[in-house]
């Protein structure tokens, strides 16, 4: 299709094509796949058995692009202005009068959803925000100031951090602390929801990615590494029907849609966020008292992040508070406090992710913050772990 003699391609070789269908030519083979791209010029149809859309085959946007222009005659005039009107007109059609609820956490998606959905039908739109209390430092305040400060969004917020407390307390397995948070964050969305009554909407931040995730191509089980929560199940429990504008797009595309709609960058730009929040970033039993600890070291760490221009080039940083104690002196005293773990990663999807290499300089400049402001942590460790054989999250 127009490229070198060869080229590299990311391919799986557990599947394998044995047959070249009826007038199909061979146009290029790997060592495992004698079938790794054919085609039929004279009907103009073209089959490649790698995956041209992952970084990993470097020219594979080269390929897709001389596909859709020289191939398929597209002209490429599709733009986010564009899509975002015509998303507008689709929301109006499909919602009409109707009243639609969604669940806002402050994320760079349910955000994007929200005011997308809010240009598109106003006050019909009511979002909830379910604070379990495991946010970082300030956001939930962000959250608030943002959606009914700046856009006026019609926004119920729940402070439920009590509930989740008291039901994980002596949690300490990562399964269940997920599952637990799962549960009581779509209870307490659900009684809100009922408390607002006569929505017949349900919004979701949904990416094309989860729309990928969720269709198995074998039909078989995936094993579960990490059960993920977002507003699983809720739109059976409540007899609704989803609304979910962002389901063609990548994250990438999610935030271009973002600054189209005029969303701060503080948001927009956002790194990923779990929905159990820094609930797996505390291994062991959570407390306030370990949140509010966790808070201070995470809040130190990104202001030098910040500080340092390097937000944008990392996918993900945090902090994670380790369930040791450690010996430590400062002054002329011993000190026996917790220690942190920093963590920063560079990734394009979260499936696999490499350590951000910061300088030693700036390793130290952080770790000392970290232990002269924020008393009851006397050691900070690197985590230097890729992701596989680690994951991004310590639990
Ligand atoms: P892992 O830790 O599995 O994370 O390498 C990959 C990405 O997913 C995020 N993550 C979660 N997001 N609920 C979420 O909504 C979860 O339970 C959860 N666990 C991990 C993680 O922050 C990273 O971006």
């Amino acid at each position: 299709m127009g490229r070198g003699n060869r080229e590299q391609v990311w391919m799986s070789h557990g599947d394998r094509v044995t047959e070249l269908p009826p007038g199909f030519r061979i146009v290029a083979v790997s060592e495992g796949a004698p079938f790794a791209v054919i085609a039929d010029e004279g009907r103009r149809l073209y089959g490649v058995q790698f995956h041209p859309e992952v970084v990993h085959t470097p020219h594979g946007a080269a390929l897709l692009r001389n596909f859709t222009h020289n191939v398929a005659g597209c002209s490429g005039t599709w733009t986010m202005a564009g899509f975002r009107d015509m998303e507008i007109a689709r929301i109006r059609e499909q919602v009409g009068t109707g009243k639609v609820i969604c669940g806002l956490s402050g994320g760079v998606d349910s955000s994007v959803a929200a005011v997308l959905i809010h240009e598109a039908i106003g006050d019909q739109l009511t979002c909830i925000f379910v604070d379990h209390g495991m946010m970082r430092a300030g956001e939930a305040e962000e959250v608030i100031e943002t959606f009914r400060g700046r856009f006026n969004i019609r926004l119920v917020h729940r402070d439920a951090s009590e509930l989740f407390l008291r039901e994980l307390d002596g949690v300490t397995d990562p399964e269940i602390k997920r599952k637990t948070i799962g549960r009581l964050f779509v209870e307490v969305f659900e009684e809100e929801a009922t408390k607002l009554g006569g929505a017949q909407f349900l919004a979701q931040g949904t990416l094309y990615p989860d729309v990928i995730e969720s269709v198995s191509f074998t039909g078989g089980p995936s094993v579960t590494i990490k059960s993920h929560h977002n507003v699983g199940g809720l739109p059976e429990r409540m007899n609704m029907q989803l609304v979910e504008p962002l389901r063609e797009l990548f994250k990438d595309e999610v935030r271009d849609l973002g600054r189209e709609l005029d969303i701060p960058e503080v948001i927009v730009g956002r790194h990923p966020f779990p929905g159990p929040g820094l609930a797996i970033r505390i291994p062991g039993n959570i407390t306030r008292e370990k949140l509010d600890l966790l808070r201070k070291v995470d809040s130190v760490y990104l202001e030098e992040i910040r500080a340092a221009g390097l937000y944008d080039a990392i996918w993900q940083a945090f902090a994670v508070l380790l369930p040791v104690r450690t010996v430590g002196v400062m002054g002329d005293g011993r000190t026996y406090d917790q220690a942190c773990a920093l963590r920063a990663v560079t990734s394009t999807d979260g499936m696999t992710a490499d350590v951000y290499p910061f300088d030693m300089g700036f390793l130290n400049r952080v770790a000392g913050r970290i232990v002269n402001e924020v008393r009851g942590i006397n050691r900070v460790t690197y985590d230097i772990t890729s992701k596989p054989p680690g994951t991004i999250e310590w639990e």
